[in-house]
């Protein structure tokens, strides 16, 4: 049976681009193969964390994981710091790994810009991300775009690790979606939508309200020809409504195109707030369900469970391959 593994970070705001290039993906790989599915708190404290956010962040994103479509009886759903595996493969690897290699990782040298020193855990990043990856010989691990690098790192690591001490990790590879693997910021479409700009209205975040929605889609920078046509590379801004609108509408790209034939870009936003909206309702209607039940922790404990009995069999093969002594 395949599985499938990926992460994402507690860090509030969860958007649109993180629904439509991982959670959306998450949701139907959960009928295709097994699925294990982790909320990477010790990721986020790669950069300073408000403790007392950080827990409350955690449990929202678990509670979206499930208000997004996710069944705990088809995947697993955890929290990575409740699986110490987690940090001691990371630390594995990272001694057999190369500063060179971490120094070429495009997320850690736009995030140490400017720096002169930068946090080690933002160096280290991707070996604790590989390690996620790697204890659950995943073979698929659905992120968007951005995240292609690591994944490509995460493989050499495997390799480089198998023919040093034999077969011991899946090789995994990147799944990506083919509409929206790269949503864009509205305000500004050469750059992706993060949680983290200043901007609100760079963002459609899941929990966002309907006039907030409509404000940010209706504000959203095209350009000036006022035709309705898909080209990333000269009409970035429709190009990434065009995309946005496909994923909550169900239709295909040229389809949309043909529907707005000879329209502008004003009708073409209206109708987009009201796709994004129904979407968002049904999302957010479950999500505050969920968020103060206490299934919610229940779930949690049995992912956690189910998590630690693969990694610790992992481990245990881990560290037969490298001579750790086991008593
Ligand atoms: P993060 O918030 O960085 O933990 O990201 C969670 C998931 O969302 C990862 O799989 C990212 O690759 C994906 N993601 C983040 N931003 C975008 C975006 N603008 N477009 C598509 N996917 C994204
Ligand atoms: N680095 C990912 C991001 O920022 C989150 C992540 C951590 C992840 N561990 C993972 C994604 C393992 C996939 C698999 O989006």
């Amino acid at each position: 049976m395949k599985r499938a593994f990926s992460g994402v970070q507690p860090t509030g705001n969860i958007h649109i681009g993180n629904y439509i290039g991982a959670l959306k993906q998450f949701v139907q790989l959960q009928n295709e193969m097994e699925t294990v599915y982790c909320i990477v708190d010790l990721h986020s404290i790669t950069v300073p964390q408000n403790p007392k956010e950080l827990q409350e962040h955690t449990l929202d994103v678990a509670a979206l994981y499930l208000s997004v479509g996710l069944d705990p009886k088809k995947s697993i759903i955890f929290v990575q710091s409740t699986v110490p595996a987690h940090a001691e493969l990371a630390w594995i690897l990272t001694c057999n790994s190369y500063t060179g290699e971490l120094s070429r990782m495009i997320q850690f040298k736009d995030k140490s810009k400017e720096k002169e020193s930068a946090p080690t855990g933002l160096f280290t990043y991707p070996l604790l991300m590989a390690a996620d990856i790697l204890l659950y010989d995943a073979q698929y691990v659905p992120v968007g775009n951005d995240q292609k690098q690591h994944i490509e790192l995460t493989r050499d690591l495997a390799e480089r690790f198998n023919n040093k001490y034999g077969d011991t990790f899946v090789v995994p590879e990147y799944k990506g979606t083919k509409v929206g693997a790269r949503i864009m910021a509205l305000d500004d479409p050469t750059n992706k939508m993060s949680k983290s700009a200043e901007n609100e209205h760079s963002r459609i975040s899941l929990l966002d309200t309907p006039s907030k929605v409509k404000k940010s889609i209706m504000r959203a920078t095209t350009d000036s020809d006022n035709e309705i046509r898909f080209d990333e590379e000269n009409k970035p801004g429709i190009s990434n409504l065009l995309a946005i609108y496909s994923v909550f509408s169900g239709l295909d790209i040229k389809e949309i195109e043909r529907k707005y034939a000879g329209c502008g870009y004003g009708q073409l936003k209206k109708d987009l707030v009201e796709v994004v909206n129904d979407s968002l309702v049904d999302i957010q209607k479950k999500y505050f369900e969920i968020r103060k039940s206490d299934e919610l922790l229940e779930i949690l404990r049995e992912g956690t469970k189910k998590a630690q009995n693969i990694s610790e069999e992992t481990m245990i093969r881990v560290k037969e391959k490298i001579g750790l002594v086991r008593l």
